[in-house]
C-alpha cells in the first residue's frame, strides 16, 4: 500500500488513515466517475447516461456508447474533483471495471485509468462489473450494515440474471443463471415490441402501476428447476399475446403489469428456495433491474415473511456507476491484488 496521499485521522486514539479511491465505469452505455472514502462512503458519484443518444436506435449501439465515453469522462471527473475539493495525487488509487462488457466501451474507461496511475504513480486496480454491482448494498451505509458472509445474491441487469453465493467480496460461487435473455432485456424488448420506448424497464414499471383487472397468466419458465433462469419464453408469449389480440391502450397496461408479475414472481421464488437450499440468511438484489419497485417490494415482503435479511441498494447504485467500482477496489487494495499496466479489457 503506497504512502503517499489519503488523510490521517484520530480514532479511539489510534491514527487511522482514509483512503481515496477513484472509480471508472464504462462498460456499457452509463459513464461513471466517483470517489469513495475507506470502500463505503460515497464523497462524489457522476454517472452520465447515454439513454437519449440510444433511444432512436431502441438499444444500444456499441460505437456510439464508445464514443460518447471519450467525451464524457474527463469532464465528469473534473467535476468529480471540483465537488470534493481533491487534487489527483490526493488520491490513493485508480479503479476500473475491465469486464464484462462491450469491448470498445471497456477500452476507453481502462485506457484512461491506466494513465491516471501511470502519471501518478498510484496503484492500478481492475475491478469485474459483476463484482461491484454485488457490492452496490454497502455504499453510503455503515459499514456494520454490510450483509455477512456467505450471502446470497440476486444480481439482475441488461446483461446478466445470477444468482450468488457471495463467499467474500471477490469470491462469487455461481449458482445459477440465465440460460437466454437477462431480464432487463426482457423488459427492454416487451417494451420495444409494445412501442412503448427504451428502456424498457422503468417504462414497463410505470405503467403498470395504475393496473388493477385481472391478469393474464404468462408462463413462468423453469419455475421449480434447478437455480437457471430463461426469460426468452416469457417475452415470446407476450409477443405471440399481442399478436392474437391487436390490444387498446388498456390491454397494453395488463400486459405490462401482467408480464412484470410474471418475472417477479420467478425471481423472488427461485431466489427464496435458494436461499433455503443453500442455508443463507441475507439476500441481496442488485443490478439494474434492482431498481424495480414492484420487486424489491416483493422480495422484501416474502422475504422477511420468511426470516430472511433483504439488503437492497440506494436505487441510485442500481444504475451502473462508479462508486460500486471505487468501493469495491478497498477490498482488493487491501488484499494487494492490483493490476499493472498491461491490464486489459475483457469483454
Ligand atoms: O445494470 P444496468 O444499468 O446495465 C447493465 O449492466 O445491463 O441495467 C440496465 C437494465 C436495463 O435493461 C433497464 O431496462 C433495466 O436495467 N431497468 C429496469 C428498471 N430500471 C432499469 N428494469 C425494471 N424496472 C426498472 N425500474
Ligand atoms: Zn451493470
Amino acid at each position: 500500500m503506497p504512502e503517499s496521499g489519503g488523510s490521517a485521522s484520530l480514532r479511539h486514539g489510534e491514527i487511522v488513515r482514509t483512503l481515496k479511491i477513484l472509480g471508472i465505469e464504462t462498460s456499457c452505455d452509463d459513464t461513471g466517475v466517483a470517489v469513495t472514502i475507506d470502500g463505503y462512503q460515497v464523497i462524489s458519484n457522476r454517472v452520465s447516461s447515454q439513454v437519449e443518444i440510444h433511444r432512436p436506435y431502441g438499444g444500444v449501439v456499441p460505437e456510439i456508447a464508445s464514443r460518447a465515453h471519450i467525451e464524457n469522462l474527463l469532464p465528469l471527473l473534473i467535476r468529480c474533483l471540483a465537488e470534493t475539493d481533491l487534487s489527483l495525487p490526493d488520491l490513493d488509487a485508480i479503479a476500473v471495471t475491465y469486464g464484462p462488457g462491450l469491448a470498445g466501451c471497456l477500452l476507453v474507461g481502462v485506457s484512461l485509468a491506466k494513465a491516471l496511475a501511470y502519471g501518478l504513480g498510484k496503484p492500478l486496480i481492475g475491478i469485474n462489473h459483476l463484482e461491484a454491482h454485488v457490492y452496490t448494498p454497502v455504499l453510503d451505509r455503515a459499514p456494520e450494515e454490510a450483509p455477512p458472509f456467505p450471502h446470497l445474491s440476486l444480481l439482475v441487469s441488461g446483461g446478466h440474471t445470477a444468482l450468488y453465493r457471495v463467499e467474500d467480496w471477490n469470491t462469487l460461487t455461481l449458482l445459477g443463471r440465465t440460460q437466454d435473455d437477462a431480464v432487463g432485456e426482457a423488459f427492454d424488448k416487451v417494451a420495444k415490441a409494445l412501442g412503448l420506448g427504451f428502456p424498457g424497464g422503468p417504462i414497463i414499471q410505470k405503467r403498470a402501476e395504475g393496473f388493477h383487472g385481472e391478469w393474464i397468466e404468462f408462463p413462468r419458465p423453469l419455475l421449480h428447476q434447478g437455480y437457471d433462469f430463461s426469460f426468452s419464453g416469457l417475452k415470446t408469449a407476450v409477443v405471440n399475446y399481442l399478436r392474437e389480440h391487436h390490444p387498446d391502450e388498456d390491454e397494453i397496461t395488463r400486459i405490462t403489469a401482467s408480464f412484470q408479475r410474471a418475472a417477479i414472481d420467478v425471481l423472488v421464488k427461485k431466489t427464496l428456495r435458494a436461499a433455503d437450499e443453500q442455508g443463507l440468511h441475507h439476500i441481496s438484489l442488485v443490478g439494474g433491474v434492482s431498481a424495480n419497485e414492484p420487486l424489491r417490494r416483493a422480495l422484501t415482503a416474502q422475504g422477511q415473511a420468511r426470516g430472511y435479511q433483504i439488503h437492497l441498494p440506494d436505487k441510485k447504485y442500481s444504475q451502473d456507476n462508479g462508486a460500486m467500482v471505487a468501493g469495491l477496489a478497498l477490498h482488493s487494495l487491501k488484499k494487494g491484488r492490483l493490476a499493472d499496466l498491461s491490464l486489459n479489457a475483457k469483454p
